[in-house]
Protein backbone atom coordinates (compact mmCIF):
# COMPACT_ATOMS: atom_id res chain seq x y z
CA UNK A 1 0.00 0.00 0.00
CA UNK A 2 1.65 3.67 -0.85
CA UNK A 3 0.56 6.51 1.77
CA UNK A 4 1.52 9.99 1.06
CA UNK A 5 1.39 13.09 3.30
CA UNK A 6 0.71 16.24 1.98
CA UNK A 7 0.25 19.65 3.41
CA UNK A 8 1.13 23.20 3.13
CA UNK A 9 5.15 24.47 4.29
CA UNK A 10 4.89 24.38 8.36
CA UNK A 11 1.98 21.82 8.36
CA UNK A 12 3.77 19.49 10.34
CA UNK A 13 3.85 16.42 8.26
CA UNK A 14 7.35 15.24 8.50
CA UNK A 15 7.02 14.91 12.46
CA UNK A 16 3.70 13.54 12.36
CA UNK A 17 4.75 10.89 9.02
CA UNK A 18 7.85 9.99 11.72
CA UNK A 19 5.86 9.10 14.09
CA UNK A 20 2.82 7.20 12.68
CA UNK A 21 5.79 4.96 10.47
CA UNK A 22 7.43 4.20 14.41
CA UNK A 23 4.41 2.95 15.24
CA UNK A 24 3.33 1.15 12.53
CA UNK A 25 6.81 -0.81 12.48
CA UNK A 26 6.43 -1.72 16.65
CA UNK A 27 3.01 -3.08 15.39
CA UNK A 28 4.94 -5.29 13.04
CA UNK A 29 4.37 -3.75 9.29
CA UNK A 30 7.04 -3.71 6.77
CA UNK A 31 7.14 -0.42 5.96
CA UNK A 32 9.60 2.24 3.72
CA UNK A 33 9.97 5.48 4.14
CA UNK A 34 10.50 7.95 1.92
CA UNK A 35 10.56 12.19 1.49
CA UNK A 36 10.44 14.08 -1.37
CA UNK A 37 12.30 16.04 -3.35
CA UNK A 38 14.58 13.65 -2.29
CA UNK A 39 14.46 10.03 -0.96
CA UNK A 40 17.67 9.00 -2.96
CA UNK A 41 21.14 9.66 -3.36
CA UNK A 42 20.23 10.89 -6.71
CA UNK A 43 17.24 12.79 -5.41
CA UNK A 44 18.74 14.17 -2.20
CA UNK A 45 21.44 16.16 -5.05
CA UNK A 46 18.36 17.42 -6.82
CA UNK A 47 16.45 19.06 -3.96
CA UNK A 48 19.58 20.64 -2.94
CA UNK A 49 19.75 22.45 -6.22
CA UNK A 50 15.55 22.59 -6.09
CA UNK A 51 15.91 23.90 -2.24
CA UNK A 52 19.19 26.77 -2.54
CA UNK A 53 18.19 30.19 -2.05
CA UNK A 54 21.38 30.54 -4.14
CA UNK A 55 19.21 29.86 -6.99
CA UNK A 56 16.63 32.15 -6.62
CA UNK A 57 16.66 32.63 -10.84
CA UNK A 58 14.99 29.89 -11.22
CA UNK A 59 12.06 29.09 -13.55
CA UNK A 60 9.12 27.53 -12.32
CA UNK A 61 9.22 25.32 -16.04
CA UNK A 62 12.60 24.25 -14.18
CA UNK A 63 11.60 23.96 -10.77
CA UNK A 64 8.90 21.38 -12.26
CA UNK A 65 11.19 19.44 -14.26
CA UNK A 66 13.70 19.37 -11.50
CA UNK A 67 10.66 17.96 -9.35
CA UNK A 68 9.58 15.39 -11.84
CA UNK A 69 13.15 13.75 -12.29
CA UNK A 70 13.89 13.64 -8.50
CA UNK A 71 10.67 11.78 -8.34
CA UNK A 72 11.47 9.55 -11.56
CA UNK A 73 14.69 8.47 -9.53
CA UNK A 74 12.79 7.96 -6.40
CA UNK A 75 9.79 6.02 -7.30
CA UNK A 76 12.36 3.42 -10.03
CA UNK A 77 14.80 2.88 -6.80
CA UNK A 78 12.72 2.97 -3.41
CA UNK A 79 8.57 3.38 -4.11
CA UNK A 80 7.80 0.98 -6.88
CA UNK A 81 10.33 -1.96 -5.27
CA UNK A 82 9.15 -1.94 -2.38
CA UNK A 83 5.48 -2.21 -3.46
CA UNK A 84 6.03 -4.95 -5.48
CA UNK A 85 7.29 -7.33 -2.23
CA UNK A 86 4.09 -5.95 -0.16
CA UNK A 87 6.08 -3.07 1.77
CA UNK A 88 3.58 -0.15 3.19
CA UNK A 89 5.21 2.88 1.21
CA UNK A 90 4.97 6.08 3.40
CA UNK A 91 6.58 9.46 1.74
CA UNK A 92 6.53 12.59 2.80
CA UNK A 93 5.40 14.61 -0.44
CA UNK A 94 4.77 12.90 -3.78
CA UNK A 95 3.01 14.25 -7.11
CA UNK A 96 0.33 16.18 -4.95
CA UNK A 97 2.70 18.43 -4.16
CA UNK A 98 3.66 18.93 -7.65
CA UNK A 99 0.04 19.71 -8.46
CA UNK A 100 -0.69 22.15 -5.58
CA UNK A 101 2.59 24.00 -5.62
CA UNK A 102 3.58 23.89 -9.34
CA UNK A 103 -0.10 24.22 -10.92
CA UNK A 104 -2.43 26.05 -8.29
CA UNK A 105 1.02 28.50 -6.91
CA UNK A 106 2.52 28.81 -9.72
CA UNK A 107 -0.77 28.39 -12.45
CA UNK A 108 0.48 26.07 -14.81
CA UNK A 109 -2.28 23.75 -16.23
CA UNK A 110 -2.76 20.46 -14.04
CA UNK A 111 -3.89 17.99 -17.02
CA UNK A 112 -0.10 19.27 -18.43
CA UNK A 113 1.16 18.36 -15.01
CA UNK A 114 -0.66 15.01 -14.66
CA UNK A 115 0.90 13.98 -17.88
CA UNK A 116 3.92 15.43 -17.07
CA UNK A 117 3.93 13.35 -13.87
CA UNK A 118 2.31 10.06 -15.14
CA UNK A 119 5.53 9.95 -17.42
CA UNK A 120 7.95 10.41 -14.45
CA UNK A 121 6.71 8.09 -12.19
CA UNK A 122 4.82 5.53 -14.68
CA UNK A 123 1.39 6.38 -13.49
CA UNK A 124 2.18 5.50 -10.19
CA UNK A 125 -0.90 7.45 -7.36
CA UNK A 126 -1.00 6.40 -3.80
CA UNK A 127 -3.67 4.39 -2.40
CA UNK A 128 -4.15 6.92 0.56
CA UNK A 129 -2.82 10.31 1.10
CA UNK A 130 -3.09 12.35 3.83
CA UNK A 131 -3.68 16.35 3.96
CA UNK A 132 -2.61 18.48 7.02
CA UNK A 133 -4.45 21.17 6.50
CA UNK A 134 -3.10 24.63 8.06
CA UNK A 135 -3.44 28.12 7.05
CA UNK A 136 -0.56 29.17 4.47
CA UNK A 137 0.10 32.15 7.42
CA UNK A 138 0.11 29.85 10.39
CA UNK A 139 2.46 27.19 8.62
CA UNK A 140 4.97 30.09 7.75
CA UNK A 141 4.64 31.33 11.14
CA UNK A 142 5.40 28.23 12.82
CA UNK A 143 8.47 27.74 10.40
CA UNK A 144 9.75 31.38 11.47
CA UNK A 145 9.18 30.34 15.26
CA UNK A 146 10.63 26.88 15.18
CA UNK A 147 13.32 28.40 13.29
CA UNK A 148 13.64 25.74 9.97
CA UNK A 149 15.82 26.51 7.71
CA UNK A 150 14.63 28.60 5.62
CA UNK A 151 14.60 27.78 1.69
CA UNK A 152 13.72 28.79 -1.81
CA UNK A 153 10.40 27.39 -1.39
CA UNK A 154 9.20 29.37 1.75
CA UNK A 155 10.47 32.44 0.36
CA UNK A 156 7.47 32.48 -2.30
CA UNK A 157 5.39 35.03 -1.47
CA UNK A 158 1.72 34.83 0.90
CA UNK A 159 -0.25 34.70 -2.05
CA UNK A 160 1.63 31.72 -3.72
CA UNK A 161 1.33 29.56 -0.19
CA UNK A 162 -2.52 30.68 0.17
CA UNK A 163 -2.90 29.44 -3.77
CA UNK A 164 -1.37 26.07 -2.03
CA UNK A 165 -3.51 25.82 0.29
CA UNK A 166 -6.79 25.95 -1.72
CA UNK A 167 -5.58 24.20 -4.63
CA UNK A 168 -4.98 21.08 -2.10
CA UNK A 169 -8.59 21.53 -1.58
CA UNK A 170 -9.48 21.26 -4.88
CA UNK A 171 -7.79 17.92 -5.42
CA UNK A 172 -8.98 16.85 -2.59
CA UNK A 173 -12.41 17.86 -4.31
CA UNK A 174 -11.26 15.90 -7.24
CA UNK A 175 -11.00 12.37 -5.90
CA UNK A 176 -12.14 12.46 -2.07
CA UNK A 177 -12.05 8.14 -1.96
CA UNK A 178 -7.98 8.76 -1.88
CA UNK A 179 -7.79 11.75 0.79
CA UNK A 180 -8.18 12.19 4.36
CA UNK A 181 -7.89 15.57 5.40
CA UNK A 182 -6.75 16.25 9.02
CA UNK A 183 -6.76 19.26 10.75
CA UNK A 184 -3.32 20.54 11.61
CA UNK A 185 -3.72 23.25 14.09
CA UNK A 186 -4.11 21.41 17.01
CA UNK A 187 -1.88 19.68 19.53
CA UNK A 188 0.83 17.00 17.53
CA UNK A 189 -0.60 14.06 19.66
CA UNK A 190 -4.30 14.92 18.66
CA UNK A 191 -3.38 14.80 15.28
CA UNK A 192 -1.45 12.00 15.80
CA UNK A 193 -4.07 9.99 16.93
CA UNK A 194 -6.44 11.25 14.16
CA UNK A 195 -3.91 9.34 11.70
CA UNK A 196 -2.84 6.56 13.41
CA UNK A 197 -6.89 5.88 13.47
CA UNK A 198 -7.89 6.57 10.46
CA UNK A 199 -4.55 4.81 8.62
CA UNK A 200 -5.86 1.47 10.66
CA UNK A 201 -8.92 1.95 8.78
CA UNK A 202 -8.07 2.21 5.73
CA UNK A 203 -5.12 -0.93 5.89
CA UNK A 204 -7.76 -3.31 7.12
CA UNK A 205 -9.71 -2.17 3.98
CA UNK A 206 -6.69 -2.73 1.69
CA UNK A 207 -5.85 -5.92 3.26
CA UNK A 208 -9.40 -6.87 3.04
CA UNK A 209 -9.59 -6.46 -1.07
CA UNK A 210 -6.03 -8.03 -1.51
CA UNK A 211 -7.31 -11.23 0.12
CA UNK A 212 -10.67 -11.24 -1.21
CA UNK A 213 -8.40 -10.26 -5.05
CA UNK A 214 -6.31 -13.95 -4.27
CA UNK A 215 -8.65 -15.97 -3.69
CA UNK A 216 -10.84 -15.18 -6.45
P1 LIG B 1 9.76 20.05 2.77
O1 LIG B 1 10.82 19.01 2.59
O2 LIG B 1 9.98 20.93 3.97
O3 LIG B 1 8.37 19.52 2.67
O4 LIG B 1 9.98 21.08 1.58
C1 LIG B 1 9.76 20.75 0.28
C2 LIG B 1 9.35 22.03 -0.43
O5 LIG B 1 9.25 21.77 -1.84
C3 LIG B 1 7.99 22.52 0.02
O6 LIG B 1 7.98 23.94 -0.02
C4 LIG B 1 7.07 21.99 -1.05
C5 LIG B 1 7.92 22.03 -2.28
N1 LIG B 1 7.56 21.05 -3.30
C6 LIG B 1 7.04 21.51 -4.52
O7 LIG B 1 6.89 22.71 -4.72
N2 LIG B 1 6.72 20.58 -5.47
C7 LIG B 1 6.91 19.24 -5.29
O8 LIG B 1 6.61 18.45 -6.19
C8 LIG B 1 7.46 18.79 -4.01
C9 LIG B 1 7.69 17.34 -3.76
C10 LIG B 1 7.77 19.73 -3.07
Amino acid sequence: MFITFEGPDGSGKTTQVQKIVHTLMEEGYDVVTTREPGGTEISNQVREVIMNLRNKNMFPRTEILLFCSARAQLVEEVIRPALLTGKIVISDRYSDSTLAYQGFGHGFDQQTLKQLLNFATGSLWPDLTFLLDISAEKGLQRRISNKVEWNRMDDYQLAFHQRVRDGYKSLVEESPDRWEVIDADQAENLIQDEIKRRIHIRLDKFLREISIGEKK
